[in-house]
């Protein structure tokens, strides 16, 4: 049986994209296989694909995918119908940079050909270089990131930053996977993660399936197992890490973080070279607001009184002074972060 060791969240296989299609986790492990750009921008919205760095390699292939099908012999006319693809995938969701570096990294593939023929086949193999790339960093900040880690800990993340929000290993999951195979015994608190609950769904049901032993609350209890002693560090994932180092992510991390300050409780983001946004600072970016339906339903089932108004910031950011390190696969960087980002990550 595949585990969350191995198994890949998307993959490119014969000019097709094949991805886990996560709206149906944990009820059923099944995947789709898509042919079209069209197909691959509604999976991102519909969080059917879901994780900053599984965004950023599906819509890269959403690009390969209107590449390798196109009729156009005209090279400009060919770049056109790929920007035009780019554009509807840029529009899908708007705070994980990993989305537009994957886009961008293509279409300059793209660009640098010297003929249709020639972009149709750099471009499948530079989507399937950024899927092989994309587990091997998380598997080397996996290894960083362990080393933080001590044997018995109980870690306590956010959301699902593990194999099904990357291609293979995860980030923040991927730091839990490697003290694994270091033979380290460790615990993982999972917050079920409303609204979309990826703790509940995606993180608990793939630490449960490789036997790693996981903790499910409500968002609500975080503070209160911070205040039992019972969390000895906060590892979680990023969408976007800015060159001042401001930590977006899940909504909900923020609270985390303040929460570890106040209890003396070391806070980690895990993330690969493609999630840091080294031309923003914090105040320019878009954090993504989800509808309405999301809060006031759950599971398709209403919970709250018809037309109450609602706000649903699907990501917080995280300001620097809270954030204890954060782990890459080029090494750890702590502060001061807007220093030492741009030393490690160019
Ligand atoms: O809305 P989502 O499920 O795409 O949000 C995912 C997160 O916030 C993750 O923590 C983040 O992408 C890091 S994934 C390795």
């Amino acid at each position: 049986m595949d585990d969350f060791f191995t198994m890949r969240t998307v993959t490119w296989e014969n000019d097709a994209v094949r991805m886990i299609d996560q709206t149906a986790l944990p009820g059923r492990l099944t995947y789709v296989r898509y042919t079209r750009p069209e197909q691959v921008a509604d999976a991102i919205r519909t969080m059917l694909v879901r994780g900053a760095p599984a965004i950023g390699v599906a819509a890269a292939m959403g690009i390969a995918l209107s590449a390798v099908r196109s009729k156009e012999r005209n090279f400009p006319a060919f770049i056109r119908e790929l920007e035009s693809s780019a554009s509807m995938l840029r529009g899908t969701r708007p705070t994980a940079v990993n989305l537009f570096w994957g886009i961008d990294r293509v279409m300059a593939r793209a660009r640098s050909s010297g003929s249709v023929r020639e972009a149709k086949e750099a471009v499948a193999a530079e989507v399937k270089a950024m899927e092989d790339e994309d587990v091997d960093a998380n598997k080397r900040l996996g290894r960083v990131g362990s080393n933080l880690v001590h044997d018995g800990d109980t870690i306590l993340t956010q959301c699902n930053a593990g194999a099904l929000a990357t291609v293979g290993y995860g980030t923040a999951l991927g730091v839990v996977r490697a003290a694994v195979e270091q033979g380290k015994l460790v615990k993982v608190i999972v917050p079920e993660t409303r609204p979309a609950l990826q703790g509940a769904r995606l993180s608990a049901f793939e630490l449960s399936r490789d036997g790693i032993a996981c903790t499910l609350i409500s968002d609500t209890a975080v503070g209160h197992m911070m205040s039992l002693g019972r969390v000895d560090r906060v590892i979680v994932g990023a969408d976007r890490i800015t060159k001042d180092g401001y930590v977006f992510n899940k909504i909900g991390t923020y609270q985390e973080a303040v929460l570890a300050k106040r209890h003396g409780i070391p806070f980690h983001s895990a993330a690969p070279s493609s999630t840091f946004d080294l031309i923003r600072n914090h105040d320019q970016v878009v954090i993504e607001e989800r509808g309405a339906d999301e809060v006031v339903k759950i599971r398709g089932k209403r919970i709250a009184p018809k037309g109450v108004p609602v706000a649903n910031p699907a990501f917080d950011m995280t300001p620097p002074e809270l954030v204890t390190s954060i782990v890459t696969e080029k090494g750890l960087i702590t502060e001061p972060f807007a220093k030492n980002i741009p030393l490690l990550i160019s």
